[in-house]
C-alpha cells in the first residue's frame, strides 16, 4: 500500500489516477489546507473506485499513525506541503513548520513503522539562478526564498536519513513547471484567489475572470525577452512517480532526478500556444520583472530516462488544450457544478 500525502492537491490527484492505472493500491492523507475533497470525488469518478482518504496533518503524529495502524504502508509519495513562493516570504515560520517539521514527523512515523521508501516532491527552485541551461542534477544548489529553502533542507534531511541507514530507498523528484490537466476535464489546478503561476493566470484570463495577463519583464536575455521555463504536463509528471515506485528497489544511495521536458518556452510562446488551443484571446500588458525570477530555467531530462526509463511525452499544444478543457468546463474550479 502506498501512502500519498497531499494526494488531494493538483499533482497528487493526477498521480492517484496513474497509480490506479499501474495497479498500485494507495491511501490519501491530506489536511485539505489547499485543496478540497471534491478533487478526490472526481478522481473516484474517473477510476470507478473508492479511494481511502484520511483528513489529517502531517505535523500530527497521531493522525499519521492511525493510517499506519490501518494499512501496511510499504512506501510513501510525499506531496504535502505549501508551495507559494511570495507567501513563503511573508510567513516563513509557517512554511518551515508545515514543510520541514511536517516532513520530520512523517519520517519519524515511517521509521517507527519500519517503512523506508519515500518519493519526495522537490523542485527546480533548488537550482536558484542556474549558471547555464539545460540544468543537470549535479548543478550547484541554492535558494532565494523560504519555500525554496524548505525544499533544499528536506533534500538534505532525507540524505542524512540515508546515511544513517542504507536500507532507505529515497527518490527526490525535482519538478519543473507542471501545467495541464487530466483529459476528462474533471480535475485540474484550482488555485485559491489570484493565481501566482502563469498557466492558471492565462486560462482565467481566457475565460474573462481576469482582465489581462501581466507579463513580468520583456528584457530578459531570451529569444523574445520574456522568461523561459520548462512546462511539463501534469500527467507526464504523475507517470514519473509511478516509474519512481517501480524502480525503487534498484535505487542505490539517494536518487535525485529532474522531471522536465528539456524544452524551454517563453511567456509569450505560452500565450500564443494557449490562444491557439482555446480559440480565445489572452490580452496582456508588459509589466516590470517579478522579484526573484530567473531568465531561463529548463531541464536536462536525460538522467530520468537513464535511471527511471521515464521521458515526458506531451507537448505544449496538449498542455494548453487540457488546461483549457479543465478551465472552460470548471470556470470556478472545484466549486463548479458538473
Ligand atoms: P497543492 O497545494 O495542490 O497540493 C499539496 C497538497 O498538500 C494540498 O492538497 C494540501 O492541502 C496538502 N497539504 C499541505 N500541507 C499539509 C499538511 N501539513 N498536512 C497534510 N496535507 C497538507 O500543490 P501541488 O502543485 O500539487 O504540489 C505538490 C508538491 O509538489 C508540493 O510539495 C510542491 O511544493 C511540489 N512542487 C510543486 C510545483 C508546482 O509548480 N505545482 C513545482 C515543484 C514542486
Ligand atoms: N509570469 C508572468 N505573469 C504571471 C505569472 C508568471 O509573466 O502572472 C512569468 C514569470 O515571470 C515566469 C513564468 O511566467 O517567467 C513562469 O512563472 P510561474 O510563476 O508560473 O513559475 P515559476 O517558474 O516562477 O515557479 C514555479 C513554481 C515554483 C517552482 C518552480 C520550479 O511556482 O514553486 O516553478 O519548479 F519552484
Amino acid at each position: 500500500m502506498v501512502l500519498v500525502t497531499g494526494g488531494a492537491g493538483y499533482i497528487g490527484s493526477h498521480t492517484c489516477i496513474s497509480l490506479h492505472e499501474a495497479g498500485f493500491d494507495f491511501v490519501v492523507f491530506d489536511n485539505l489546507c489547499n485543496s478540497s475533497q471534491e478533487s478526490l470525488a472526481r478522481v473516484e469518478k474517473i477510476i470507478g473506485k473508492k479511494i481511502p482518504f484520511y483528513q489529517g496533518d502531517i505535523r500530527n503524529k497521531q493522525d499519521l499513525q492511525s493510517v499506519f495502524d490501518t494499512y501496511k504502508i510499504d512506501s510513501v509519495i510525499h506531496f504535502a506541503g505549501l508551495k507559494a513562493v511570495g507567501e513563503s516570504v511573508t510567513i516563513p515560520l509557517h512554511y518551515y513548520d508545515n514543510n520541514i517539521s511536517g516532513t520530520l514527523v512523517l519520517c519519524q512515523v515511517m521509521q517507527e513503522n519500519n517503512c523506508k521508501k519515500i518519493v519526495f516532491s522537490s523542485s527546480a527552485t533548488v537550482y536558484g539562478d542556474p549558471h547555464t541551461t539545460p540544468i543537470k542534477e549535479d548543478f550547484p544548489l541554492s535558494a532565494t526564498n523560504p519555500y525554496g529553502r524548505t525544499k533544499l533542507f528536506i533534500e538534505e534531511i532525507l540524505r542524512d536519513l540515508y546515511v544513517s541507514d542504507n536500507e532507505y530507498k529515497i527518490i527526490l523528484l525535482r519538478y519543473f513547471n507542471p501545467v495541464g490537466a487530466h483529459k476528462s476535464g474533471l480535475i485540474g489546478e484550482d488555485p485559491n484567489g489570484i493565481p501566482n503561476n502563469l498557466m492558471p493566470f492565462i486560462s482565467q484570463t481566457a475565460v474573462q475572470k481576469r482582465e489581462f495577463l501581466s507579463v513580468f519583464g520583456d528584457d530578459y536575455d531570451t529569444h523574445d525577452g520574456t522568461g523561459v521555463r520548462d512546462y511539463i504536463h501534469v500527467v507526464d509528471l504523475a507517470l514519473g512517480h509511478v516509474k519512481a515506485l517501480q524502480n525503487m528497489d534498484n535505487v542505490q544511495n539517494v536518487l535525485t532526478v529532474n522531471l522536465g521536458t528539456g524544452k524551454g518556452y517563453s511567456v509569450l510562446d505560452m500565450v500564443k500556444a494557449f490562444e491557439k488551443a482555446s480559440g480565445k484571446k489572452v490580452p496582456y500588458k508588459i509589466a516590470p520583472r517579478r522579484a526573484g525570477d530567473v531568465a531561463k530555467c529548463f531541464a536536462d531530462p536525460s538522467y530520468a530516462f537513464e535511471v527511471l526509463g521515464w521521458r515526458a511525452q506531451k507537448g505544449v499544444e496538449e498542455m494548453c488544450e487540457d488546461s483549457w478543457r479543465w478551465q472552460s468546463q470548471n470556470p470556478d474550479g472545484y466549486d463548479s457544478k458538473i
